[in-house]
């Protein structure tokens, strides 16, 4: 029985211009078990978009903020065709 108040898990690569990405590994996890397929899940920190994509990716949707316009751009790449941007605002 795998423990459940820590878990082992490798630190995964990532090439985009993003200081702080997390593991998939460590998204898909909580994703599946807090949120039902169809259901959306909120990521106010968005940064490269790993939550959006891993998201997308097992049937939810996922709205995704940051506070770093640039991060938009490296969130598109990972989440592709699914990403529909609301609005940016103007500088
Ligand atoms: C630890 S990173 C998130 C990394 C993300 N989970 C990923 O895998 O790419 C935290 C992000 O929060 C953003 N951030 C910091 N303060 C913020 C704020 N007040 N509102 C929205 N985003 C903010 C930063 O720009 C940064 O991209």
């Amino acid at each position: 029985m795998p423990p459940l108040d820590w878990w082992v898990i490798d630190p995964s690569g990532y090439d985009g211009a993003h200081f702080a990405t997390f593991p998939p590994e460590l998204i898909t996890r909580p994703v599946i078990a807090s949120c039902p397929e169809g259901g959306t899940i909120l990521d106010p920190f968005g940064g490269s978009g790993t939550t959006a994509a891993v998201a997308t990716g097992h049937g939810r949707n996922c709205i995704s903020f940051d506070i770093n316009e640039s991060n938009l751009d490296l969130a598109r790449e990972r989440v592709g065709m699914f990403l529909t941007e609301a609005e940016r605002t103007p500088a």
